[in-house]
């Protein structure tokens, strides 16, 4: 059998608007050619794709990240399938944030597994994909869900040098044991303490969160809050307020993805929260981290060792339509 495998530097990237600036980044570190991809929606709400770039004989990478992904999903399905019927060798996805994997069981009866259903349809077009920090829990491998290489790019390493480089004497907290084994990493790298806290959620802004008993026995260090998503916020505010209470100082924040609600930073604010950073995988003010490198280097090994992706890589590597 033979297998032609992604050609990196030659690649189209076809980014989605909000990912331009970081996609010249992907291609200034990779090389290949920057695209167009239009879309534009129609006065009832429907969206009209359209590939502005030759595509035929082309590896192309889709760039999109997935917040509000029900308004993207579709638009991002046409992309990816006209690429296709217009001749594209293979089309990848490079999804900075990817949605919907916290509901990766049924919490409640009848309750949609939205992880689940969310990675077969989005998968169909697609002969590979790469992401930032998804947030697996239960799920502990994207291949376990997606039937096609998909490489998790971990943002500890750059979340730990933010750290490093503008909080001194840092004491890192998670805000729930979920995150325990990523604070820990950022933690080893920063070489800095950390605590985990316990959360309990009630409520899409109802969150309780208990931080150990000897938190108090920390003086003298700056807090960091980490975690891999912000989206109302209530999750920081109340750990920010925990830590006050315990007489510790305001906290900073270092975190993946924020999508942030409209109401989220005036929450983390009223709760003493001054200084943000997120990443580049969401455009933000607050996205001063920059997760560039990290996904340039996952996508530069995804070409050139399918094999080690998750999922039946070798076989899903190959273009759509080749002699077996
Ligand atoms: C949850 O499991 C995640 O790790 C985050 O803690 C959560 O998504 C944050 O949500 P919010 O900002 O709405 O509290």
């Amino acid at each position: 059998m033979s297998v032609r495998y992604t050609d990196v530097t030659a690649m189209l990237w076809l980014p989605f608007e909000a990912q331009r600036a970081l996609t010249a980044s992907l291609k200034q570190r990779l090389g290949g050619e920057l695209g167009a991809l239009d879309l534009r929606r129609f006065p009832d709400g429907e969206a009209l794709v359209r590939l502005g770039s030759e595509v035929r004989d082309r590896d192309v990478a889709l760039v999109v990240s997935l917040d509000h992904p029900d308004d993207k999903l579709l638009p991002l399905l046409f992309a990816a399938a006209t690429a296709r019927e217009l001749g594209a060798r293979s089309v990848g996805l490079v999804a900075p944030y990817l949605a919907y994997l916290r509901q990766d069981r049924r919490f409640h009866p009848g309750e949609a597994i939205s992880a689940r259903l969310f990675a077969r349809v989005l998968a169909r077009p697609l002969d590979w994909l790469v992401t930032v920090e998804p947030h697996l829990h239960r799920i502990h491998d994207l291949s376990q869900i997606y039937p096609i290489p998909a490489i998790a790019v971990h943002a500890a390493p750059a979340l730990a040098d933010w750290v490093a480089s503008n909080v001194p004497r840092p004491l890192l907290i998670g805000p729930d044991e979920e995150s325990g084994p990523w604070v820990e990493a950022v933690a080893a790298r920063a070489a800095a303490p950390w605590v985990v806290g316990r959360k309990t959620r009630t409520g899409d802004r109802r969150v309780a969160v208990e931080l150990p008993d000897n938190i108090a026995r920390y003086t003298d260090v700056m807090p960091v809050l980490i975690d891999d998503v912000i989206s109302t916020g209530r999750t920081l505010a109340m750990t920010a307020r925990a830590l006050v209470a315990a007489g510790l100082p305001a906290p900073v924040v270092a975190a993946v993805h924020g999508l942030f609600t409209p109401d989220a930073l005036p929450a983390m604010r009223e709760a003493g929260i001054t200084k943000i950073a997120t990443c580049n995988s969401m455009l933000h003010e607050t996205a001063t981290i920059d997760v560039a490198p990290l996904l340039a280097d996952a996508i530069r090994s995804l070409a050139q060792h399918p094999g080690q992706a998750g999922g039946s890589a070798t076989q899903k590597m190959a273009p759509r339509g080749s002699p077996a």
